[in-house]
């Protein structure tokens, strides 16, 4: 049995809604209304919902850059990371790629620049890029290119958990496939857990070994994903999988 990586406990999440004038009440909305669930090693979970759900507020309460109002998380491992949905606005358009990928051991500290050096062009090559890469800009890079570099920068610390935002939602079919590719071969490489976070049902199938399904801040079901998808126990999770057409509507 593969250990635990992560758990989530029971976690509250609210933000001030905008008021229209001054003279109104000041409104609390609970985005995240008790969520609860447990990462295990190795393993990647499918976490899906209609946009607006907490999808986005839940992977930045776990990597620490918001805090639950209420209840816990707990990490098993040291320094999850996160790939984005968008792979150009969260490279530095000013530095090289080499000097990208060196940047997690630089604030790390501890290594000699050449170190640094070799660990950069090794991560290039682990994720499919070519070693004269490092000598780019960003925007000297295709899409697919740079969420590669977007990847292997998260990865330069060899984190047992990667959370992936809408990581290939920017990226046309071709190169997302690729992508996915990608990740699930890390993911044996490295023993990556990844917690991958979709609208997109089918890839999240493809993806995942359990799924959570998410509506209004709350998880409505969860399993295994041959469970959830093919025996579906709640109407929100079949109103997802007929709209993606993996399931036929039962009222046809
Ligand atoms: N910092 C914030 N302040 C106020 N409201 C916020 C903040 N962050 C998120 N929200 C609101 O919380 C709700 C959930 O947002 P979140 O980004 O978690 O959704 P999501 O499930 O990731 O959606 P999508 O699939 O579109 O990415 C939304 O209604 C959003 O407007
Ligand atoms: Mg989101």
């Amino acid at each position: 049995m593969a250990n635990d990586i992560l758990r989530v406990q029971d976690v509250h999440i609210s933000f001030a809604e905008e008021r229209k004038s001054f003279l109104e009440k000041r409104k609390i909305r609970e985005v995240l209304k008790g969520v609860s669930f447990t990462m295990r090693e190795g393993e990647v979970l499918g976490l899906v919902g209609e946009s607006g759900c907490g999808k986005s507020t839940l992977a930045k309460a776990i990597l620490g850059l918001s805090h639950p109002d209420k209840g816990n998380i707990e990490h098993f491992s040291e320094h999850p990371q996160m790939v984005f949905q968008d792979p150009y606005g969260s490279l530095n358009p000013a530095k090289k790629i080499g000097w990208i990928l060196e940047e997690p051991l630089r604030i790390k500290g501890g290594f000699t620049p050449q170190e640094r050096r070799e660990k950069a062009l090794a991560m290039l090559k682990k994720v499919g890029l070519e070693e004269t890469i490092a000598d780019r800009y960003p925007n000297q890079l295709s899409g697919g290119q740079r969420q590669r570099v977007c990847i292997g920068a998260a990865l330069m610390l060899s984190p047992k958990l990667l959370i992936a935002d809408e990581a290939v939602s920017a990226l046309d079919v071709t190169i997302q496939a690729q992508i996915l590719e990608l990740l699930l071969s890390l993911k044996e490489e490295m023993g990556l857990a990844i917690l991958f976070i979709s609208h997109d049902m089918r890839v999240v199938y493809q993806m995942s070994d359990r799924v959570i399904i998410m509506k209004d801040g709350e998880i409505v079901e969860r399993g295994d994903v041959d469970s959830v998808y093919f025996n579906p126990q709640h109407p929100y999770t079949r109103t997802l999988l007929e709209a993606a057409g993996i399931i036929e509507d039962e009222e046809r």
